[in-house]
């Protein structure tokens, strides 16, 4: 086994032993699980959402349902391979009814969203969302650099870590192409760019 994967794991028994977390009540009295993320633990591409849905809380597995069936064509359409890449979200427990998650929640699960970057020293993250695109971009002194979504999608951000120099690239979320069918070509459009991050 390798030291990543150890450390993973760590993270991953942490998370489903979270008793203090907002929402662990709600995944125990559900029969959910919590969702660490699924892929390449050396992935140059970690995708970060916002929260599971009721799919993913099922199923163990991060963007397996109706958002991640978006995910998945746009991430073909660009000739990249989710195997690849490594997709998480902040929140790593289902918000009743998908609510948006709430700062406490975002706060109890971001050092584990924290210390998986680490762990993976990705080279390039997308944000899926504004939630996730604010936390990253916070996280990384972007702070005030921050726009609306709807002119920040599909732009690249850089900045220095303590692993190296990497690129920030906020997309729209894939559930919001559920309900504007448009915004499923944007995506397309605006991960094109990734390409010219490999
Ligand atoms: N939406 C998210 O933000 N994450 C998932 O894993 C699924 C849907």
């Amino acid at each position: 086994m390798t030291g990543k994967t150890d450390e993973m794991k760590k993270v991953r028994d942490e998370v489903v032993n979270l008793t203090t977390s907002p929402l662990y009540e709600y995944r125990i009295s559900n029969g959910y699980h919590a969702v660490l993320g699924e892929g390449s633990h050396d992935a140059h591409f970690v995708f970060i959402g916002e929260a599971p849905g009721k799919n993913e809380a099922e199923q163990g597995r991060p963007f397996c349902g109706a958002a991640g069936k978006i995910l998945d064509e746009v991430l073909q359409s660009v000739g990249i391979n989710r195997a690849d890449i490594y997709i998480t979200n902040i929140v790593k427990d289902r918000p009743p009814q998908n609510r948006d998650p709430l700062p406490e929640e975002i706060k109890a699960y971001g050092p584990f969203l924290d210390r998986q970057i680490d762990i993976i020293q990705p080279k390039v993250i997308v944000t899926l969302g504004r939630y996730a695109m604010n936390y990253i971009m916070e996280k990384f002194g972007l702070q005030f650099e921050i726009e609306p979504i709807s002119k920040a999608h599909g732009k690249v951000y850089t900045t220095k870590t303590l692993f190296g120099d990497i690129s920030i690239v906020p997309m729209y979320h894939p559930a919001a192409a559920i309900y504007t069918r448009e915004l499923k070509e944007t995506l397309k459009e605006d991960f094109k760019v990734l390409k010219q991050l490999t």
